[in-house]
């Protein structure tokens, strides 16, 4: 038996919704498993972005997240032959941990037969993650929006208007999510917390709405971004002329250094040549995506393995 999940790549945050907030897309990672013979050694093959970080057990989330679901329920852990094709560039704000824990955890929940479901998974892969917005698209797919409020989760889906697709710029350097959390003050004023509240509320009802014309101005976060602009050089400026040429907004994706650009869907192909000039031009290589948003989230098959 194989087990195969295939989990999208998430842009969690869209300025406004620090750490709520969070939006699926369709670049996949895909995990393969067989439990192999107690005496076999365990085998992890990588295909793909990040092969010499994921090759070592001990920074594979994909693995620990397996463990951590085995140990939760005191089970003995299988020896496992394992093959990543890894899609999702590591360490670059989509959400490529994310993948490996909620593949790991629903992997764990197979082979156990515990059969949880997705929401209480869910949980376990806050507390693997450490905040949510990245977990959840990852786990449900679309557009969410999730509260943790005393080890409890709400999650709510937000339709997502099917005319904007997300354009998404790579950049090759990378930047790790604990050092770029340590940027953010823990303390915000009361005038920033109320521009914050209005501008969340504002960019829900656009989506819900459709009508799009504020997104520059309401996508503008004060909690995060201006901590972590200073990782990609001329950040303000770049996202001004990127919006200048016609993007709905600009934010840092999940905790950068890639950039998420909103597009109408027939503007995403010169919008994508305007993005890679204007990056050029500021010394910045990247790699450019251009991403329709996952509706399915996570998912697992079991394969019968013809040996
Ligand atoms: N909300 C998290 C952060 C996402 O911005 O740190 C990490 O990808």
């Amino acid at each position: 038996m194989m087990l195969v999940s295939k989990v999208p790549a998430t842009t969690a945050n869209l300025g406004v919704g620090f750490d709520t907030l969070g939006l699926a897309l369709k670049l996949y990672n895909i995990f393969e498993v067989r439990v192999t013979e107690p005496d076999t050694p365990d085998t992890i093959e990588i295909v793909g972005e990040g092969r010499e970080e994921l090759i070592k057990r001990e920074n594979n989330s994909f693995i620990k997240a397996i463990e951590y679901f085995y140990r939760l329920y005191n089970l003995p852990i299988p020896h496992l032959a394992i093959k990543i094709f890894s899609n999702i560039p590591l360490c670059r704000g989509l959400g490529s941990s994310a993948s490996a824990i909620v593949a790991g955890l629903m992997v764990g929940n197979t082979l156990t037969g515990k059969n949880l479901s997705k929401e209480t998974l869910l949980r376990y892969a806050v507390e693997l993650e450490g905040h949510p917005d990245n977990v959840t698209p990852a786990m449900f797919g679309g557009c969410t929006i999730s509260l943790v409020n005393n080890g409890e989760i709400l999650v709510k889906k937000i339709p997502f208007p099917e005319e904007i697709a997300v354009i998404v710029a790579v950049p090759q350097f990378n930047v790790k999510t604990e050092p770029s959390r340590k940027l953010i003050p823990d303390c915000v004023p009361l005038d920033v917390t109320i521009r914050g509240l209005a501008k969340m509320g504002i960019f829900i009802n656009s989506l819900l709405t459709k009508d799009l014309n504020d997104l520059p101005l309401i996508l503008e976060d004060e909690l995060h971004e201006p901590y972590r602009a200073k990782y990609i050089p001329n950040y303000k400026k770049i996202k001004e002329e990127v919006i200048s040429r016609g993007a709905l907004g600009v934010v840092i994706s999940g905790s950068g250094p890639s950039m998420a650009v909103l597009s109408k869907i027939d503007k995403v192909k010169q919008l994508k040549e305007d993005i890679e000039l204007i990056l050029l031009k500021n010394n910045i290589e990247s790699k450019i995506f251009d991403l329709e948003i996952d509706n399915e989230g996570a998912l697992l098959e079991v394969k019968e393995c013809i040996m």
